[in-house]
């Protein structure tokens, strides 16, 4: 039994079950935190010694993106044990110290759940692959025979997420489906057994004092792969209305029915948020209380720096918390997409055939390396700060990503032999992936690898780090570091009932509302400054002169 000291920044960890309603949770990399013996990968121990900063910061949770036994063919989302840590990162008993610690420092723990698929290395795919067709072991996946003559070609044309085809053939000649890379052979979600070995891994980890779990692409799991199987385009066609074959089947929900039930075995229960990628509408199935009890809305990672796309953003996800009963969550950045200080330096959202902002933000700038279109870097941190602090004034959850609170850019020039993520190898020059955003973290602005670790770090840090080490923003009045720490300290404070009342802007460019208890949040997400509202200031993004709220700035208000 680990025995720890009470921390100055505990909070109290033993009532509220409903802690995570509007709880701030702090995303973790764990590969790319920090290194304690000098591999030049981040671990456990590294995370561990750590969470004073982490307290300091002031987040109530902490979310570990997955440190399970990996061969790192997508960055752990292959996993090939989901009850064990990856020998590199450290051993279970670290984990117990790391969970043991965030305690005592009032900070929970959120564990990264993949159920779509394992890794090819898993003791359950390579017993699928020994036994042959036919065998219990394949029916833990999907296995079908090929097409023509002799079978060598796939089952059907579909294309994986990653690029390339989403079938791999396997020396006997059969095909496994993997919605995402190769080596993530997707599971049979229709199988008693694979559904009975995920409730073991939940209570393995609630047992073990995890309070939640991130549960990856939680609308993909159910497939119907009923004969025939439809073509790419007949796929393609086919409304997602709850029976799409592949995408957000409405069985799913049972799947998850089961899980409530082993997450309210717990006292408080275990919390679960589903990263699912749906229309809005389906959103508040995934996010009721009989289901995960919260999911993540990404508008705001696809949204420009741009006053009526928050406001509606907004309002539009606070009917659907009102809907589902859950609260809402807000995500600017996390280990999927261009960071967002990089993002607002840059033209625009690409928009896609649909008229919708593309997720893939930011990867033309990737590709030509940093160089076009041209990045106004401080331009993007200035409204960074600014959509932060907006998101930190909001109901709801908010979910920050490990770097953000640095003000942290992308990394366009890492050289194509350090590339780890398969997008990029399955999509040749197409994608540049997601290595950029996965860079690790600068804490001293002189020392090796920026503090990271004593062995170099697993993916180049650039020159320019040092700006944005953890010991160049400390202390530091109107650091990005600072302002967070102002604001979610301040958060506690103020942060009461999930309500907001919007508050009359001084011109289109002006979004402002209102929490209870007189807190009022006001953005200028315009090029010129505006009339500062009446009350006395909390914290603003951006120094403020006089009585004028500068372009591209938040302030938060006590009304007078
Ligand atoms: C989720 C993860 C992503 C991963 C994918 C496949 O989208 O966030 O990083 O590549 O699932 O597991
Ligand atoms: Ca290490």
């Amino acid at each position: 039994m680990t025995t720890v000291a009470p921390s100055p920044h505990a909070r109290d960890l033993s009532d509220a079950p409903d802690w995570w309603r509007q709880a701030v949770v702090y995303q973790v990399y764990p590969r790319s935190f920090a290194d304690t013996n000098g591999d030049g990968l981040g671990d456990i121990p590294g995370i561990t010694s750590r969470v004073a900063y982490l307290a300091e910061l002031g987040v109530d949770a902490v979310w570990l993106s997955p440190f399970y036994p990996s061969a790192l063919a997508d960055g752990g989302y292959d996993v090939a044990d989901y009850r064990d840590v990856d020998p590199r990162l450290g051993t279970l008993a670290d984990m117990d110290e790391l969970i043991a610690q965030l305690h005592a420092h009032g900070i929970r723990v959120v564990v990264d759940i993949v159920p779509n698929h394992t890794s090819d290395k898993h003791a359950w795919f390579q017993e699928a692959l020994a036994a042959g067709r036919g065998s219990a072991a394949r029916e833990r996946y999907i296995f079908r025979e090929g097409t023509g003559p002799d079978g060598s070609e796939p089952p059907t044309d579909w294309v994986s997420v990653f690029g390339g085809s989403a079938w791999e053939r396997v020396s006997d000649g059969q095909w496994y489906f993997h919605n995402f890379d190769v080596s993530q052979p997707d599971l049979n979600w229709a199988n008693p057994e694979v559904r009975a070995d995920f409730l073991t891994t939940l209570r393995f980890w609630s047992d073990r004092g995890v309070d939640g779990f991130r549960v990856d692409v939680a609308h993909m799991l159910t497939k119907d792969l009923s004969e025939p199987l439809p073509s790419r385009a007949e796929l393609d066609a086919m409304p997602i209305d709850g029976n799409h074959p592949l995408i957000d089947r409405d069985d799913v929900q049972e799947v998850y029915a089961e899980w409530r039930a082993v997450f309210d075995e717990y006292d408080p229960p275990r919390t679960a948020v589903a990263e699912a990628w749906v229309h809005p509408s389906r959103v508040p199935l995934y996010a009721s209380a009989a289901s995960l009890g919260q999911s993540f809305n990404f508008d705001l990672l696809e949204a420009d720096f741009d006053a009526g796309q928050f406001r509606r953003i907004v309002a539009d996800n606070l009917a659907l918390a009102a809907e589902s009963g859950s609260s809402t969550t807000w995500v600017l950045s996390n280990h999927d997409v261009v960071r967002h200080a990089t993002r607002y330096g840059l033209p625009d959202a690409e928009r896609g055939a649909d008229g919708r902002p593309t997720l893939k933000h930011g990867n033309e700038w990737l590709l030509s390396g940093g160089r076009t279109p041209a990045l106004d870097a401080e331009r993007g941190e200035r409204r960074a700060r600014a959509a932060a602090l907006f998101l930190l004034g909001l109901p709801g959850s908010a979910y920050l990503y490990q770097g953000e609170e640095l003000g942290l850019h992308e990394v366009a020039d890492i050289p194509d032999a350090e590339r780890q993520d398969p997008t990029f190898f399955r999509s040749p020059g197409v994608d540049l992936g997601r290595d950029g955003c996965r860079v690790p973290l600068p804490w001293t602005a002189s020392d090796t690898a920026f503090g990271f670790g004593t062995g170099g770090a697993h993916l180049s840090q650039p020159e320019w780090f040092a700006r944005y080490a953890v010991d160049a923003e400390d202390g530091v009045p109107g650091s990005t570091l600072e302002l967070y720490r102002r604001a979610l300290a301040l958060r506690h404070e103020l942060q009461t009932a999930e309500e907001l009342a919007w508050t009359d802007g001084s011109s289109d460019d002006v979004v402002g509302f209102e929490r209870p208890g007189g807190w009022v949040v006001v953005t200028n997400f315009g090029a010129e400054p505006v009339a500062l509202p009446a009350g006395e200031v909390l914290v603003s993004s951006r120094l403020l002169e006089g009585d004028e709220l500068p372009a591209e700035t938040t302030v938060w208000l006590r009304r007078a």
